[in-house]
């Protein structure tokens, strides 16, 4: 069974692959452009894919000869899952590995905006050391205060065990359903999104991205937040509105923003966002540990060579 991988991926998902008989092919210039992609995707037939390449009708009308598809990725809003679905073409995914990883992002994410941790490091690195001012661009502690939860999943448990940890953080979450265990563990109380939205002084972002909820997280959401609060976003960048997000923020509506994705993404050169204190923006590097990312391969590799025997994927999006 011939697979393409799209870029290189760590050595141990590819040796568990060519180990298993499978044959690999790897372009040497991994920068493909659509039409590029789309040619190799042709002639294969399974995909293990990196990246936000999107499996779309345009893909699967041009490529009948795949059967599987492997993300080396726990998201999969780029697949259009219904017609992998109707066409019996197994996606899978990358959970669980990457979840530490990304949560310690967003928790970064938080306290780097809590204390304007990236405007300081960009003073000193333009020579900009200042004196002591006892006024000047003041951080605030995290100590007590509320973390809302949109979208308590892995990603958004292992954020608020952290929390709860490190600051004694109370948790409230909105979620499609309760999830009592988790409740229970954490001592969270499930809210509805009005609350969620009213009553966190940090409000972080885990939900897996449905189209439907493009800029969920827009003008009139941010004018009931608090206005200490530390919007974090490290799951997609379609679920803020940036340019509102950008008002929010230098009008003073809200306190600060972490993102480690951003809408559209890559950020534009020139988004006024990146000009302001109280931001701290990351290019989307949640799993981009040497562990998350061997657990990626892994994953991935697995759900390839399960398929090849004709079994299930161990790790599907469209069970
Ligand atoms: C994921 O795994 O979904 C990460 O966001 C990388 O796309």
């Amino acid at each position: 069974m011939k697979v393409f991988i799209n870029k290189r991926i760590p050595e141990t998902g590819i040796t568990m692959l060519e180990e298993a008989g499978l044959e690999v092919t790897i372009p040497e210039n991994d920068d493909l452009s659509r039409e590029e992609w789309l040619q190799y995707c042709k002639n294969t037939d399974a995909i293990l894919n990196v990246g936000a390449n999107a499996f779309d009708h345009e893909f699967f009308e041009q490529c009948p000869i795949v059967k599987a598809i492997a993300l080396f990725s726990v998201g999969f809003d780029h697949v259009d899952i219904k017609e992998a679905t109707k066409r019996n073409i197994p996606i899978g995914n990358t959970p669980d590995v990457l979840s530490r990883a990304t949560s310690d992002v967003a928790f970064l994410l938080m306290q780097s905006v809590s204390r304007r941790a990236s405007f300081y490091f960009q003073k000193v690195k333009d020579g900009n050391w200042g004196n002591f001012d006892p006024l000047y661009e003041l951080g605030q502690e995290l100590y007590g205060k509320t973390l809302g939860i949109f979208g308590l999943g892995r990603i958004g448990f292992e954020m608020a065990e952290k929390c709860k940890k490190a600051f004694g953080m109370n948790i409230i979450y909105h979620n499609r359903n309760h999830n009592e265990e988790v409740e229970k563990e954490l001592n969270a109380k499930y809210v509805s999104f009005d609350e969620l939205i009213e009553q966190s002084d940090v409000l972080s972002i885990h939900a897996n991205f449905k189209v439907e909820q493009s800029n969920l997280f827009n003008a009139s959401v941010f004018e009931r937040m608090k206005k200490n609060v530390i919007f974090v976003n490290t799951a997609r960048g379609g679920f803020h509105h940036q340019k509102d997000l950008y008002q929010a923020l230098v009008s003073g509506q809200i306190w600060g923003a972490g993102l480690d994705v951003t809408n559209p993404e890559p950020i534009e050169d020139n988004d006024p966002i990146l000009q302001l204190s109280n931001v701290c923006v990351l290019p989307h590097i949640g799993s981009a540990t040497i562990e998350a990312r061997n657990g990626m391969a892994r994953l991935a590799a697995e759900n390839i060579i399960a398929f090849s025997k004709g079994e299930k994927m161990p790790h599907i999006a469209n069970p």
